[in-house]
This record gives C-alpha cells, sequence and structure tokens, in this order.
C-alpha cells in the first residue's frame, strides 16, 4: 500500500452521501487516493457495485456475520468473486450497543430498509423470504432482524477460517488472550478496536490496549481503529506497533460535507500531517516509529 491508512468500515455510509450513495463516493476516494476502504456488509449499494469503483486500490469486504451460515458463506464467495482482497469480520457488534443519541432519535436505519442491500440482492436471502415479497421492506427488515447478530464463540473460528482463502482478519479485538486465540485459530491479521467507543461505553481506550495486541499477535500485522483525528494520531498508532491505521467518523463527515472531495481531503490532510510530523521529528522511514518514539505522560 502506498501509506498505512485505511477506511474502517462504516454501514451506513450511503446514507452519508447527499446522494444516498456514499458507499460508491468512499470506493472512488480510494481510487483517487490509495487508500483502501473496508466495505461495510451494512451497504446502500451491493459490494460488486463498490468493488467496480476502487480503481487500483485494494478493497476488503466487512463481514458482519449472520446467523444463516448458508447466507455468511454466500456473502463471503460473493466478496471473492467481487475482487475483494480480505475478509474483515467484526466481532464486537453481534448485539448493538446501547447508544443514547441513536435512541433519543430512534435512529437506526436498517430497520427501515436502508442500507440492506447486500441482503436484497444475495440469493440465499432472497430465498429465505417469503413467497412473493421479495421486494417488500417490511419482510426484509424482519428477515434481516432476524438474522443479523451471531455471538460468534472460538468453536465458530474454525468454520469462519474454512469460508475463504482470503486474508482473514478478526475485528474488535482489545485482549491479549483473544489475540493469541485467534492466532492459533489461524486468523491472517488481528484489528484492534473499541469499534469508536460505540459498544461498551466507559471502557478501555483502544490505543491503550494497541500495546499488548501487538505483542500478543507476534508478528501478524495489527490494524488498528477508534479515534484518531490527527496524523499525530496516526503517528502514535504506528510507533506502537500498528501495521495500518484506520479512521471511521472523520471520513464521514467528509463525505457528508463535500462527496468524494471531501473524503480525498480529509484523507491527504491526515496523510499530510502524518508525513509533517514525522519529519519535524526525525523519522524519515516507518520503521523508524517504534514504542521509543513515545513516552508515557502518566
Ligand atoms: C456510523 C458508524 C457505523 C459503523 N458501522 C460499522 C460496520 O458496519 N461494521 C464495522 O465493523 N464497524 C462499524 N463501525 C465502526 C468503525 O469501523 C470503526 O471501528 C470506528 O468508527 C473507528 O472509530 P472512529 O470513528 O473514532 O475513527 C461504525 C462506526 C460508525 C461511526
Amino acid at each position: 500500500l502506498d501509506s498505512p491508512l485505511f477506511m474502517c468500515p462504516i454501514g451506513v455510509i450511503g446514507l452519508c452521501g447527499q446522494d444516498g450513495h456514499g458507499d460508491l463516493a468512499t470506493a472512488r476516494a480510494a481510487a483517487r487516493t490509495g487508500v483502501p476502504m473496508v466495505a461495510s456488509t451494512l451497504s446502500a449499494d451491493p459490494m460488486e457495485d463498490v468493488a467496480k469503483e476502487f480503481g487500483d486500490t485494494p478493497g476488503f469486504f466487512q463481514l458482519y456475520t449472520p446467523t444463516d451460515r448458508d447466507l455468511a458463506e454466500s456473502l463471503v464467495s460473493r466478496a471473492e468473486a467481487a475482487g475483494f482482497k480480505g475478509i474483515v469480520v467484526t466481532m464486537d457488534t453481534w448485539v448493538t450497543g446501547w447508544r443514547p443519541r441513536d435512541l433519543s432519535t430512534g435512529n437506526f436505519p436498517q430497520l427501515r430498509g436502508h442500507c440492506l442491500s447486500n441482503y436484497t440482492s444475495d440469493p440465499v436471502f432472497r430465498s429465505r423470504l417469503p413467497q412473493g415479497r421479495a421486494d417488500d421492506t417490511q419482510a426484509v427488515v424482519m428477515q434481516f432482524a432476524s438474522v443479523f447478530g451471531n455471538p460468534l464463540t472460538w468453536d465458530d473460528l474454525p468454520w469462519l477460517r474454512s469460508l475463504t482463502n482470503l486474508p482473514l482478519i478478526v475485528k474488535g479485538l482489545c485482549h491479549p488472550e483473544d489475540v493469541r486465540r485467534a492466532k492459533d485459530g489461524g486468523v491472517d491479521g488481528i484489528y484492534c478496536s473499541n469499534h469508536g467507543g460505540r459498544q461498551a461505553n466507559g471502557g478501555l481506550a483502544a490505543i491503550d490496549a494497541l500495546p499488548d495486541v501487538v505483542e500478543a499477535a507476534d508478528g501478524l500485522p495489527v490494524l488498528f481503529d477508534s479515534g484518531v483525528r490527527s496524523g499525530a494520531d496516526v503517528v502514535k498508532a504506528l510507533a506502537l506497533g500498528a501495521t495500518a491505521v484506520g479512521i471511521g467518523r472523520p471520513y464521514a463527515y467528509g463525505l457528508a460535507l463535500g462527496g468524494v472531495d471531501g473524503i480525498v481531503h480529509v484523507l491527504r490532510s491526515l496523510l499530510a500531517e502524518t508525513d509533517l510530523i514525522m519529519a519535524v521529528d526525525g523519522y524519515p522511514t516507518l520503521a523508524d516509529l517504534t514504542p521509543q518514539t513515545l513516552r508515557r505522560r502518566h
């Protein structure tokens, strides 16, 4: 990759685009910047259409594992066929956290039928709908709600691993024991994240979990996100051992305000600041960013 930055999966990013096609806009921004997109399962446009916009930039597919195993297998094989370069399985959101702002505005777009196109375009999902109701929003939403959120356990890891020969990355790990078990189970990468603090309120900052995760990963690539807002944050995460650093909300804001150009501006600004701070502090290459670069203040 050109840079150690990537765009996190954001289900409902589709709605952040003024035209309702934010997934396509994000993929176009990936093509323009070389910063990869991790495309969410919860997408306004089907993954095949998103993948067509990546240009030469590799893309990754994020799987919310449904309780219906056939559907999970179908989603993964579609991602392979569409040319995605890796599968990111999110482990920390089999049930949604307590989100007061969303609750107070009754905001859960999927239950209004938004961002379900990966489901409605899927032959397995469609086959589960009542006869003649494949295009009926209420039937689609009810079926979605009945399969979303599989409480995966370690016993499911061999099955997950068997789904694909693509690199398999598990997202949402913060505890070193989980990292070691995932590694033993044959995953190709660890994704340290607390979901941008959107799941367990008041929990550990993901960056505080990162050093132990990196140590437990013992050489496996470690992707990192949650709370990255500046080039300085990117440098800190890299220095603590992240292989690549993800941003979530900042690019959603860029998209909402300025479409593809808005995302490109956010990414270029972050990359420019990262580059500059490395120059200012005298670290010419990424390899020069080590834990010794940082000093704990507390
Ligand atoms: C609106 C929103 C939707 C999200 N949807 C998903 C998703 O579909 N799948 C997923 O794995 N993570 C999802 N996340 C979590 C992000 O991938 C990422 O972990 C988090 O946003 C990073 O933190 P940041 O926003 O502080 O940069 C979502 C985050 C937000 C803000």
